[in-house]
């Protein structure tokens, strides 16, 4: 156990802990009485971004179970997608005395100053599915090879669209879309997507009539569907009245679903006018649904439960003086230090493999997708 635990039970007595964490309200308190190691009593702070989307609340509820089957502690706050609630909520976990932190930024630059705090607390910090930037005040990052996310939604493209292998099929109409700027995932996903996009937008076997083409034109504000719908109205209103869009690069399924109501709103859908390919990320409910229906092409499904547990092991790791097992240490650059990374494998998921994918794997229940 780090020093800093004991330096902590001579300020902080047990009974004053208890009730600082029970005061506040989105608690999620636990811990087994089995599996008492020297980390035994400590409490794991966890900041998700928000709950807006299934599937942090999922990594919330994922991570306290394994963090409680370890006999940890466990607080777990959601950030609403605003990024001040999250610097606070974790100001307040550090003045409660947690012992690790586990967190899922909202705004990548804005924890400097509150990781800061956690440093000089002597607390862990793990990055967790987006990185932290700006600040060496992170000791691991949990995640996912997210270059690969992309080119998996840009190979998928390429190969509805018969492009793959040569051939000069072509031109198709494509939009691009990329997630939130102040996420670190975006532009790994956008990279790796215009990795295998970008060579058929130079030969002109792909147009994107919008002209929108870089990253900083393509962005959505806090991964938000509502916002990209209208981005989508707006490209359909002055791009396509001639035309027709033939594929829509989206990186993620709340996103896909809002570009999918822009695009039956003008009338896509029919088989005069069939819906474009159109990616995402996540194997959200809702999307794999629409999968099934036909509606949205694809989705990359990546393992939450085994995300939690690789963060909550290098926790485990971290306050039992071990080392975390990490499979990279060269990727993630966050502008302070490269941050040790274990990164796990993202999967392409359509109509043709989720059952396989999403249901024998018992990540969802045939009868969620009805
Ligand atoms: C990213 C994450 C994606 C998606 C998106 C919107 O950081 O890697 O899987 O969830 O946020 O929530």
């Amino acid at each position: 156990m780090r020093n800093r635990r004991a330096a902590f039970a001579a300020t902080a007595t047990a009974v004053t802990l208890a009730l600082s964490l029970t005061a506040c309200g989105q608690n999620s308190e636990g811990g087994s009485e089995e599996n008492k190691g020297s980390s035994e009593g400590a409490t794991i702070g966890i900041a998700m971004p928000t709950k807006s989307s299934e599937r942090w609340i999922a990594d919330g509820d994922n991570v306290v179970k394994n963090l409680e089957a370890k006999g940890y502690k466990t607080k777990l706050v959601f950030g609403e997608d605003e990024p001040d609630q999250q610097v606070s909520q974790i100001e307040n976990m550090i003045t409660q005395g947690v012992d690790a932190l586990i967190v899922a930024a909202i705004d990548n630059k804005s924890l400097g100053n509150v990781l800061q705090q956690a440093a000089d607390a002597d607390i862990p910090v793990i990055s967790y599915d987006r990185l932290i930037l700006g600040t060496e005040n992170v000791d691991y990052y949990a995640s996912f090879d997210n270059e690969k996310v992309g080119e998996l939604q840009g190979t998928y493209i390429a190969e509805q669209l018969g492009l793959a292998d040569g051939s000069e099929k072509g031109p198709f109409n494509i939009e691009l879309f990329a997630g939130s700027n102040d996420d670190n995932n975006t532009r790994y996903f956008f990279q790796g997507a215009m990795n295998v996009l970008q060579p058929y937008i130079d030969k002109k076997q792909l147009v994107v009539r919008s002209g929108q083409t870089e990253l900083t034109q393509v962005t959505t504000l806090r991964w938000d569907g509502a916002t990209a719908q209208r981005r989508m109205d707006d490209i359909l209103t002055k791009s396509y009245k001639s035309a027709k869009v033939d594929a829509v690069l989206s990186p993620y399924d709340g996103i896909s679903i809002g570009i999918l109501s822009a695009l039956k709103s003008d009338g896509y859908g029919t088989a005069s006018k069939p819906l474009p390919v159109i990616t995402g990320q996540d194997a959200e409910v809702a999307s794999v649904k629409s999968i099934i229906a036909g509606q949205q092409s694809m989705t990359v499904y990546k393992d939450l439960r085994q995300l939690a547990k690789v963060a909550s092991d290098m926790v485990d790791a971290l306050l039992n003086d071990k080392k975390p097992e990490v499979n990279d240490t060269k990727t993630y650059d966050n502008g302070s230090k490269v941050v040790p990374a274990y990164l796990l494998e993202p999967v392409a998921v359509n109509k043709d493999n989720y059952k396989k994918a999403l249901v024998d794997s018992g990540y969802y229940k045939e009868s969620d997708l009805k």
